[in-house]
């Protein structure tokens, strides 16, 4: 399968790209050696495709518990029993054997009676884990100190009108369908499709760029305690946060300019922070200031879904911003293809209805809402992939970012993670309510939605 198959050369290509000490030494405490990450594709692989559903012997049923991500916390599995990278790479291949061998074996027809097997989705599934993983590698890579290792690939593709796009766009007020019961890889936590009503709602056209975020930064906003939440304030000022992960202030001659005073590392190369990209490395905590700083919020996470999926024009909730397709090249910044996000107003073709652009692709977004289930949630096929996470202590982030592949990643997919993390590839766009005056617009519904795609907010 195609999609197991590319999120394999993924595996690959990160695991093959440093030394073997690289592979087992931990870059930083809140990831997983790479060896680790590795072992751990094979041992889910082998336990979900291979015995579960394809009701075959495992391959080595012992390592369930070292590669067991719940029992074991990230910044203690150097300590684990793990496999080598020889083993870890011979261990993956031979459970990979035996995934081919069922899939020749397998009926996946929408109607088989085992779940699990419906519509090939533990191939999806598996596919998923391991491209999930493969983002995750990224930011190991990200975190690693000393030179490049990874291949520089072309930038993405500038965009020809950013100057002329409106800075917000209007979300009309009314249901929507929130989640799928469709998709046929959805994973339990987006199920099942519910009617949720979204208020009117103003959203920036494109996520908030560096150049916007050093302003804040430039402006003194991680000194003022009035941008910040209690826990924020108490975060920024514990963990000495003065600016986005992996920047840093050139204070030499020379290094003057909007955005140019700072720099940043990316993937072991120092480069000028461009203006004009999506800032990420940011925490939810420093997105939520940032948004206050502007007058705005950060999207809950039904408008961000609203604003991604909905068309005024059927009523229907999209696949994707840009309709039913699958994500292609001329759409989204997905899948590892330039390892940086597009700069701001990319991607045309892959705009929303509403002329929102890069919902998806590019940099994950915060959304100010909690983790929490859907009515009618029920775990599948085990609780530790989102039901252990619900509640309070994790924000919703939406969206995917460069680093996503496209196999896990859907208008209805959701991401999580804790309010102070910084490492991931995610930054995000703000919002504010829509006042009477936009209200009664949207009420008007069908002539604003027939002024076309960038039509609405150009306020
Ligand atoms: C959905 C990214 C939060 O990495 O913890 C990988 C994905 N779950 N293996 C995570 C996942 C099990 C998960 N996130
Ligand atoms: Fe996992």
């Amino acid at each position: 399968m195609a999609a197991l198959e590319a999120a394999r050369r993924r595996t690959t290509l990160l695991t093959d790209a440093v030394t073997d000490d690289d592979l087992v030494a931990q870059h930083s405490p809140l990831m997983s050696p790479l060896v680790w990450d590795l072992a751990h594709i094979g041992n889910q692989e082998e336990l979900w495709l291979v015995r579960e559903a394809g009701g075959r012997p495992g391959v080595r049923p012992d390592l369930d518990h070292v590669y067991d991500a719940f029992r074991t916390p990230r910044a203690d599995r150097p300590a684990l029993p793990l496999l080598g990278p020889a083993e870890a790479r011979a261990y993956t291949d031979e459970v990979r054997a035996r995934t081919l061998e069922v899939l020749a074996g397998t009926d996946t027809s929408p109607d088989h009676p085992e779940r699990l097997l419906a519509g090939g989705f533990v191939f999806g599934m598996v596919a998923q884990h391991e491209a999930q993983h493969g983002e995750t590698m990224l930011a190991t890579h990200q975190l690693r100190q000393g030179p490049p290792v990874l291949d520089a690939p072309a930038p993405p593709p500038a965009p020809a009108d950013a100057d002329a796009l409106p800075r917000e766009v209007l979300v009309p007020g009314g249901p929507f369908t929130m989640g799928t019961s469709t998709e046929p890889w959805a994973l339990d936590n987006e199920l099942p499709a519910h009617q949720v009503e979204v208020p009117a709602f103003w959203l920036d056209t494109v996520p908030v760029t560096n150049g916007r975020y050093a302003e804040f930064v430039e402006a003194g906003g991680y000194q003022d305690p009035k941008w910040w939440t209690p826990e924020g304030w108490r975060h920024v000022r514990e963990a000495g946060l003065t600016a986005p992960l992996f920047w840093s202030r050139e204070d030499g001659p020379g290094a003057t300019g909007e955005g140019g005073r700072w720099t940043r590392r990316r993937f072991g190369h120092v480069e000028p922070v461009p203006p004009d990209e999506p800032v990420m490395h940011v925490c939810w905590y420093e997105a939520d200031a940032y948004a206050r700083w502007a007058g705005r919020r950060l999207p809950t996470e039904a408008e961000w879904e609203k604003a991604a999926r909905y068309d005024p024009a059927t009523g229907r909730s999209r696949r994707y911003p840009w309709g039913d397709a699958d994500p292609g090249p001329e759409h989204a910044n997905l899948g590892q293809r330039h390892l940086r996000p597009a700069p701001a107003g990319s991607y045309p073709a892959g705009a929303a209805p509403s002329g929102a652009r890069q919902l998806v692709g590019d940099v994950w977004e915060w959304t100010s809402s909690d983790f929490t289930p859907y009515p009618g949630f029920a775990a599948f096929p085990y609780k530790e992939y989102s039901e252990v996470f619900f509640g309070p202590d994790y924000k919703v982030l939406r969206g995917g970012a460069f680093g996503v592949d496209p196999v896990a990643c859907r208008g209805t997919f959701r991401n999580w993670d804790y309010p102070v993390r910084r490492q991931i590839f995610a930054g995000f766009r703000t919002a504010r309510d829509a006042v009477r005056d936009a209200l009664g617009d949207a009420e008007r519904g069908v002539e604003r939605d027939a002024s076309g795609p960038a039509g609405g907010g150009a306020a």
